[in-house]
């Protein structure tokens, strides 16, 4: 084991590889929100976007590099001119701006897709580095495709791109190819031949194609590896990206193994993941580990016997350090506006007065039908309520009528644009009558590409969560909603999405925003 003692250098792609998850869109706001949490979990450096694909990831890009303090923030180019130059316009106002510049270097990948000879890869790699070294002094080269490129050509371009000034060269398993042995022997091998070697960084970046993405990152670590590259809850291209809380823990518990913990602050894990799923829409499936419903769960009499007896008999972590509390009470219907604020806090949320009055008035309506509101419910009306997209729709109220010997119906009436509208519409349930009839006040049919629905906490009067994906014009947009009741929910989660599709189309131009933003 290549042991230097420092921590794992934990780089978030959430942003840009997550981001690129099939389906996935994410608005400027949501991606600052994010942007916020992952510098409250610590990571080291957040990979923000990729500047030059879209308006709406230079605009997030830049906005997170001009508001989030602590973690490096890093923006993706090819090694062209024009992609360099952007990423940089668009970090550069970061207390801690990256450029990370990649090329592929496989055979395959030079052949088909660059149509470039090994020469010519080289020299727009080092043109690359060079460029992004005028703008910042840390720049990151990834070499795409490594792990089925030739390892000399390997040694060859990182030797090259050190010398370009590099900060850090980053060894991608970009089809989720590799295994932890072969890996663990190419980072070796890459440690002992780069010239240069000991004056950069390491880095790794594997998908899970294989499902091996999180084993094929220890591995590097083992052999010498400084940086991680992972995203929240493992999204991301295809099959995903190492899971962030996956390779956190591992490091964390296995330190006898690794003897390099990373500097994360755990118990920010969970409010991480769960607002990644909340704003992707990606639900994580109950046996996830670390991070899902069931990683802490004892089912078996005989498992819950040894956990009363000695929490250590099954259990390796505490759920406390990845901040999973029981959801205990911490809120009720007579609770003000002052204890509410002062929980808020106490939960790192610090809210302006405009989005405090709306977040208290929800949850008054929310604490009037449920008993008691848990931290859980605390959060998923937070991050329900508070999106900062302009209301050009607000839902003020329903009505259905549904049963196994009727047609259902749904009323609804809302304010668009400030003026009253109602509808009616059948469908072939309550919650498709209601987005019907929704349908028809805003004069729109999108498509409904997704829709789910799940409840926050257990027991009869759990608040439920919707979640929708609307498509329309070649954009995607999510909504969610929260209630008690969940036919209310759904209706909240379209109308949110129906908003936002709604803001798009306002924009100068016409052109929906998540349009831009999708497009990779
Ligand atoms: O998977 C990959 O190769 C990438 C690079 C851009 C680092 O995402
Ligand atoms: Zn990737």
């Amino acid at each position: 084991m290549a042991d230097n003692g420092k921590p794992v250098i934990i780089f978030d792609t959430t942003l840009r590889d997550g981001e690129q998850s099939p389906g996935v869109s994410l608005t400027v706001s949501e991606k600052l929100e994010i942007a916020r949490q992952l510098a409250r979990l610590k990571v080291d450096v957040i990979e923000a976007g990729f500047p030059i694909t879209s308006p709406g990831d230079f605009a997030a890009v830049q906005a997170i590099a001009a508001e989030v303090r602590g973690p490096v923030i890093c923006a993706l180019a090819r090694a062209v001119r024009p992609d360099i130059e952007r990423a940089w316009e668009a970090v550069a106002a970061a207390a801690k701006p990256r450029i990370h510049t990649f090329i592929a270097t496989s055979p395959i990948h030079m052949k088909h897709k660059l149509r470039k000879s090994p020469g010519e890869v080289l020299k727009a790699a080092v043109a690359a580095v060079e460029l992004a070294r005028s703008f910042t002094p840390d720049v990151e080269f990834s070499a795409e495709d490594a792990t089925r490129s030739d390892p000399e050509f390997l040694i060859e371009i990182f030797s090259a791109v050190i010398a370009a000034g590099a900060t850090t060269i980053n060894i991608p398993d970009t089809v989720g190819y590799t295994t932890p042995e072969e890996f663990y022997r190419l980072i070796t091998y890459l440690r002992q031949k780069v010239a240069g070697a000991d004056r950069v960084a390491f880095s790794v970046h594997c998908h899970n194609d294989l499902g091996l993405a999180v084993a094929n990152s220890l591995a590097a670590v083992a052999a010498g590896a400084d940086q991680i590259e992972c995203t929240v809850n493992g999204i991301g291209e295809r099959a995903g990206n190492a899971s962030l809380e996956e390779v956190v823990m591992a490091l964390r518990t296995r330190a006898d193994q690794y003897g390099r913990p990373a500097g994360v602050h755990t118990p920010e894990i969970c409010r991480a993941s769960a607002l990644v799923e909340r704003l992707t829409g990606m639900p994580i499936q109950p046996n996830k580990a670390i991070v899902g419903a069931n990683a802490f769960a004892h089912e078996s009499g005989i498992h819950q016997d040894g956990v009363l007896k000695e929490r250590t008999t099954y259990e390796i972590m505490r759920p406390e350090d990845v901040g999973l509390s029981a959801g205990r009470l911490v809120l009720g219907k007579h609770s003000g506006r002052h204890a509410f604020r002062e929980r808020l806090a106490a939960l790192g949320y610090n809210l302006s007065e405009a989005e405090l009055d709306r977040a208290f008035a929800r949850f008054k309506e929310v604490a009037d039908r449920k008993k008691e509101i848990g931290e859980r419910d605390l959060e998923a009306i937070l991050q329900a309520e508070l999106p900062a997209e302009t209301s050009e729709l607000v839902l003020e109220s329903f009505q259905v009528t549904s049963g196994n010997r009727t047609v259902p119906m749904a009323t609804v009436s809302v304010l668009l644009r400030g003026e009253t509208r109602s509808e009616a519409a059948t469908g072939n349930g309550p919650v498709h009558a209601v987005y019907q009839a929704l349908n028809r006040a805003v004069g729109l049919s999108p498509e409904l590409r997704e829709y789910a629905l799940k409840a926050v906490t257990a027991g009869g009067d759990a608040l439920g969560e919707a979640t929708v994906r609307l498509g329309w014009e070649g954009g995607i947009y999510t909504g969610r909603g929260l209630a008690p009741d969940v036919v209310e929910a759904s209706a909240r989660a379209y109308a949110t999405a129906l908003n936002k599709l709604l803001n798009a189309r306002r924009k100068p131009g016409g052109k929906p925003a998540a349009l831009a933003e999708g497009a990779r």
